[in-house]
C-alpha cells in the first residue's frame, strides 16, 4: 500500500514536470545553437535576457519575446530608415533603396504581428511561415543597395535584424518539432 502511494504520487510529480515545466533558457539556447551552429548561443541567451519573463518562459512565450524582440529591432531599423531619408543629397538609387528598405521592414512588422498571433492561437506552422517571411527584410534591404551598386547604408542594421529574426525562427522551428505529431 505504502509503495504504491509512493509509486503513484513519484507519477504525480513526473506527469507534472513533464507537463509544466518551463523549458530553461540555457537549454533552449543550447538547442538553438546546436539546430545552427553560428556561435549562436551567446546572442540567444543575451538577447532573451533582456525580458526578465524568458527566464521561465516555455517555447511558445519564447517564441512571442523573440519576435517582440525582432519587432522592436525592426521598428529602430524603421527609424534609422526615415532618418535617413531626411538627406536631401542621396542619390536616386540610395534613395529607392531607403524606400525598398522601408516597405520589406514594414511587412516585417505586420509579418511579425501575425505570427504572434497564430502562437497564441495554437497555429505554430503559420507563425513559422509568418517569421519566415517576417526574417526576409534585412535581406532585401541589403539587395536592394546591391542592385542598384550602391553600398550599403544600413549595413549593421541589417546584420543585427537578421540575427534577432533568425532567432525568433529558431525557436520557433524547436516548438514546430516538439509539437509535430510523432
Ligand atoms: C506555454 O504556456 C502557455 C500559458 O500557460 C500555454 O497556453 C501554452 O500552451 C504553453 N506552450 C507550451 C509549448 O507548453
Ligand atoms: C547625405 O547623403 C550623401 C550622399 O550619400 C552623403 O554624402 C552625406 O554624408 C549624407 N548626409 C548626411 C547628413 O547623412
Ligand atoms: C536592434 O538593432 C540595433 C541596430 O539596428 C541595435 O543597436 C539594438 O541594440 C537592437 N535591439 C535589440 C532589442 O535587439
Amino acid at each position: 500500500m505504502k509503495s504504491i502511494i509512493l509509486f503513484a504520487s513519484a507519477l504525480v510529480l513526473i506527469l507534472r514536470n513533464s507537463a509544466f515545466a518551463s523549458a530553461s533558457l540555457e537549454d533552449t539556447c543550447k538547442k538553438v545553437q546546436a539546430s545552427d551552429p553560428n556561435d549562436k548561443y551567446e546572442f540567444c541567451i543575451t538577447s532573451l535576457q533582456v525580458v526578465p519573463e524568458s527566464r521561465t518562459a516555455n517555447l511558445s512565450q519564447l517564441t512571442i519575446i523573440a519576435t517582440q524582440l525582432s519587432i522592436k529591432n525592426y521598428t529602430h531599423t524603421l527609424g534609422v530608415i526615415a532618418q535617413l531619408l531626411k538627406n536631401h543629397s542621396l542619390s536616386h538609387w540610395q534613395k529607392e533603396a531607403l524606400e525598398t528598405c522601408q516597405e520589406s521592414y514594414n511587412s516585417g512588422v505586420d509579418d511579425s504581428k501575425d505570427a504572434i498571433k497564430d502562437v497564441k492561437a495554437g497555429d505554430i506552422f503559420g507563425a513559422s511561415a509568418s517569421l519566415s517571411a517576417a526574417a526576409g527584410a534585412p535581406g532585401d534591404c541589403e539587395d536592394a543597395f546591391s542592385e542598384g551598386e550602391e553600398a550599403s547604408l544600413l549595413p549593421r542594421e541589417d546584420d543585427l535584424a537578421s540575427k534577432i529574426s533568425a532567432l525568433a525562427i529558431d525557436i520557433v522551428a524547436l516548438l514546430k518539432s516538439k509539437s509535430s505529431i510523432p
